[in-house]
C-alpha cells in the first residue's frame, strides 16, 4: 500500500525543501516535522498498554502507546534527522540503524553498517526521506523481514512512482506513507524535479 499525503501543510514543507535556499540546519528541521506529520497518517492502529499514572485528582487508568513494540530504523545518512524528528514523540521506543550507500555507477545499493535490535513480533518502522530507484528501501525491506516484525511501515519523504513500484512490487504487504511522489528518474537515477542529494544537503557535503 502507497498512502501519498495530500495535506497542504505537507506540500509547502516538501517544496520549502526543494529550494536552494534552504541551508543543512533548516533541511534537516522540516524534514524532522516531516516525519512527525508522516507517523501521525501512518501511525493510526498502534499498539496500546493501559497504565495507571497519579494526577491530580489521585491515580487513573489511560491509554498509552507501547513504545517499546515500535522500532525505529533510519536508513543512513539521509534518515538520521527523520529519527530525531520521531524520537521526541517516541522517546522510550528502541532505534536501530542501517547505513547504504548507492554506487554512483551501477546505482546499486550497497550495505555498510547495520545494528539492528531485536525485531521478532515489533512493528519496525523504516526511514529514509528518499526512494529513487527503490533499491535501497527494497534491499533494507528485504533485510528487516528476517529479522520476523509483526510488520513493516515506511515512511519517506520524496520518492519516484517507479521506485516506489520496485518496492511494492517485491513488498506489497508493507505500508509505504510518503510525503510526495515526483515525476520521474534522470539519466544519473536523481528523482526529478526531487530536492538534490538530501544526505548532502542535510550534512552539508555537496558533491
Ligand atoms: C540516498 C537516499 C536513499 C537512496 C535512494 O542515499 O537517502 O537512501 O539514495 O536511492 P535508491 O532508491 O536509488 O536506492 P545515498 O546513497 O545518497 O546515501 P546518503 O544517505 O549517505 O546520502
Amino acid at each position: 500500500m502507497i498512502n501519498e499525503l495530500q495535506h497542504p501543510l505537507v506540500k509547502d514543507l516538501v517544496n520549502r525543501l526543494r529550494s536552494n535556499q534552504t541551508q543543512a540546519e533548516e533541511f534537516k528541521t522540516i524534514i524532522a516535522e516531516l516525519s512527525r506529520l508522516l507517523a501521525y497518517n501512518a501511525l493510526t492502529t498502534p499498539p496500546l498498554i493501559q497504565s495507571t499514572i497519579d494526577t491530580w485528582q489521585g491515580p487513573a487508568e489511560y491509554s498509552f502507546i507501547k513504545q517499546d513494540d515500535l522500532i525505529f530504523i533510519p536508513i543512513m545518512r539521509a534518515g538520521l534527522p527523520m529519527l530525531s524528528g520521531l524520537s521526541s514523540l517516541f522517546p522510550h521506543s528502541p532505534s536501530g540503524f542501517l547505513a547504504m550507500r548507492r554506487d554512483e555507477t551501477t546505482h546499486q545499493a550497497k550495505t555498510y553498517y547495520d545494528r539492528i535490535p531485536e525485531c521478532n513480533d515489533k512493528i519496525v518502522v523504516l526511514l529514509d526521506p528518499m526512494v529513487a530507484t527503490g533499491g535501497s528501501l527494497n534491499d533494507a525491506t528485504t533485510l528487516i523481514k528476517s529479522k520476523n516484525p509483526s510488520k513493516i511501515i515506511c515512511l519517506n519523504i520524496i520518492g519516484s512512482r517507479e521506485g516506489l513500484d520496485v518496492v511494492e512490487s517485491n513488498h506489497a504487504d508493507v505500508d509505504i506513507h510518503i510525503a510526495q511522489i515526483d515525476k520521474t528518474l534522470d539519466s544519473n537515477k536523481f528523482i526529478i524535479p526531487g530536492l538534490g542529494d538530501a544526505g548532502d544537503r542535510a550534512f552539508n557535503t555537496p558533491e
